[in-house]
């Protein structure tokens, strides 16, 4: 568990349990105005990662891949938000900009599954996390912040879940 500097951490996964649990350490810091992005290749765990996000955070509902809709929406029994947007779909820049990510943003945490996608659009500030495929159940996830904000929430997970700064 290599700890690169103050503004990343590498973590490996040996099943999509380990990596629920890794998202729900880091779900249960999200607030409004924290923008998660999931980089990786299909199947890389992206979306289990986001299943463990929002439990973490305190939504019930179940988390699935946005197929049809884009952006599906995880509500909390407070009334809280939080959103997932899954890029794969998304065919134009425009089309992505009419989302309106600084409304989800204002209203509540925000992940975003292949926001390479949306570079030109998303904002800078934000915790990056790549997600890479090792081997049939070997995930590694390396976390990586910008912006005073997001550091600050590395540096809260990275206690939470190695206990050092
Ligand atoms: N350590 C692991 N962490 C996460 N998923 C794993 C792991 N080991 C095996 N898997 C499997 O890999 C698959 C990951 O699928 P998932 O939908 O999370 O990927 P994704 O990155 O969201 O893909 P897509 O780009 O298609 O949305 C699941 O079938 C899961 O069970
Ligand atoms: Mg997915």
């Amino acid at each position: 568990m290599p700890i690169m500097n103050v503004n990343t951490l590498e973590l490996f996964s040996r099943s999509p349990e380990q990596t629920r649990r890794v998202g729900m350490r880091l779900g249960g810091l999200l607030q409004s105005g924290d923008l998660v992005c999931l980089q990786g290749d299909l199947g890389a765990g992206k979306t289990t990662l986001v299943q463990g996000l929002a439990q973490g955070w305190g939504s019930l509902d179940d988390v699935s891949s946005p197929t049809f809709m884009l952006v599906n929406i995880y509500r909390r029994p407070d009334a809280n938000c939080l959103f997932h947007l899954d890029s794969y779909r998304i065919e134009s820049i425009p089309e992505a900009e009419e989302l309106d990510l600084d409304n989800m943003l204002m209203q509540g945490p925000l992940v975003v599954e292949w926001p390479e996608r949306l570079k030109a659009i998303l904002p800078a500030a934000n915790l990056w996390i790549q997600l890479t495929y090792m081997a049939e159940e070997h995930r590694s996830m390396l976390f990586s912040a910008s912006g005073e904000h997001h550091l600050h929430l590395l540096a809260d997970f990275r206690r939470t879940v190695i206990g050092a700064v």
